[in-house]
């Protein structure tokens, strides 16, 4: 049977292979001092060879003061290119497109400094972290929005084919657009006509800059909260910047306190594809291509959500470290079962392999 997941597909200038991608997965592999060494090469090339059409590399930060964990990969100086470029060659070599994702943490991020504090759109620190937070005042976001656009420039100086800006699982894009987050009352608070001011200003000043680049956008559809972001804002979110010229959304669901909802990295408890019924209903709103991701880790799965149209891309996590054979597997060119993932959490916090694995996987030095 042929399948619709083998097909190609055209994302702005770029032709995909099939409609598989990598999940941005933060690695830990980042060395002291930013170093990108074997580890983190080895590792993104092995996933380019599990053949996916594009490998989205794990959250770079923006700025120092923005980064979520300790060893997280750097967009934020032209110090980071090297690295950076060498991580695209193992990709585009291994004939897969390679994406970096941009992020800044926000509430959910490293105190800066000695103080503690970190920042977001208003003083309410993330309930799981419970970080006090200093409140960007709009000369700071206007600087947030030439540190975004300026990591998007060194992406395309080192060679990605696009970027992703995280506007996902709570960081400070999500923040800004979540009624739990954002209580502003100035041009940036929700009450206004245009309640989605930073993303889009982020999204503008980006396009103008690079406008040969793939620009799409990870939002979660759903904080999962009481009185949080739901389709009610989500849906006209995605208009909003389909229409400022992202290229294509990849929705996933979240924020750090959602820990009794379908979370971002979805748990064992969850069902299986939790997101497509969110995709679907984006996808009906805008004419931009919808990437969706959460737990979809059978073949038949992501046929399904290919065929029923609610989207056009999926996005692969876990199964793919778990089963670097699965889309050849899928593709029928192998009769072992795909290997289920055991949804265990380990490697959340690092990549280390998975818990009953005998050997160590390649990247782990
Ligand atoms: C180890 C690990 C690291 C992750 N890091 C990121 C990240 O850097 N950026 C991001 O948007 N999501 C990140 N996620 C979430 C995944 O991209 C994905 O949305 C989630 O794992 C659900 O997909 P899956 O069920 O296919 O794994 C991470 C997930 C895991 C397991
Ligand atoms: S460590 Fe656990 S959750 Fe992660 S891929 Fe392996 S089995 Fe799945």
């Amino acid at each position: 049977m042929s399948m619709l997941a083998f097909t190609p597909f055209q994302l702005r200038n770029v032709t995909l292979k099939n409609r598989f991608l990598l999940a941005p997965m933060a690695t830990q592999y980042v060395e002291k001092g930013g170093i990108i060494g074997d580890s983190l090469i080895d590792y993104y090339i092995h996933m380019a060879l599990t053949g996916v059409a594009a490998v989205i590399v794990e959250a770079a930060a923006i700025a120092t003061e923005g980064r979520g964990w300790s060893r997280q990969l750097s967009a934020a100086s032209p110090n980071d290119l090297p690295g950076l470029s060498h991580i695209a060659e193992a990709i585009r070599e291994r004939g897969s497109i390679p994406l970096l994702q941009i992020h800044h943490a926000g509430r959910q991020g490293l105190p800066a400094d000695a103080s503690g504090y970190v920042v977001g759109p208003s003083g309410i620190p993330c309930p799981v972290l419970g970080r006090p937070v200093r409140v960007l005042n709009p000369k700071d976001i206007k600087t947030l929005v030439t540190k975004f656009t300026d990591a998007a420039r060194i992406a395309e100086r080192a060679g990605f084919a696009g970027i992703e800006l995280h506007g996902a699982h709570g960081y400070l894009l999500h923040q800004f657009v979540s009624p739990l987050t954002n209580k502003r009352d100035d041009e940036y608070g929700l009450k206004n006509p245009n309640p989605y001011r930073f993303p889009l200003e982020v999204v503008k000043s980006i396009r103008m800059a690079v406008p040969d680049m793939i620009l799409a956008y990870r939002l979660s559809a759903r904080d999962y909260l009481p009185r949080g972001l739901t389709l009610e804002h989500s849906v006209p979110l995605a208009i909003a910047l389909a229409d400022a010229g992202v290229d294509m959304l990849h929705v996933s669901g979240g924020m750090y306190a959602s820990l009794h909802g379908p979370e971002s990295i979805v748990g064992p408890s969850t069902p299986s594809g939790v997101f497509r019924s969110d995709a679907h209903d984006i996808r009906q709103a805008v004419r931009v291509p919808v990437a969706v991701v959460g737990k979809i880790q059978t073949p038949a799965l992501a046929e399904e959500i290919l065929q029923n149209s609610d989207a056009h891309l999926i996005a692969l996590g876990r199964i793919l470290l778990r089963d670097p054979l699965w889309i050849q597997k899928a593709q029928g060119q192998s009769d072992v079962p795909v290997r289920p993932c055991l949804l265990c959490s380990r490697c959340r916090y690092h990549l280390k392999g998975c818990p009953d694995d005998q050997q160590k996987p390649i990247w782990v030095k």
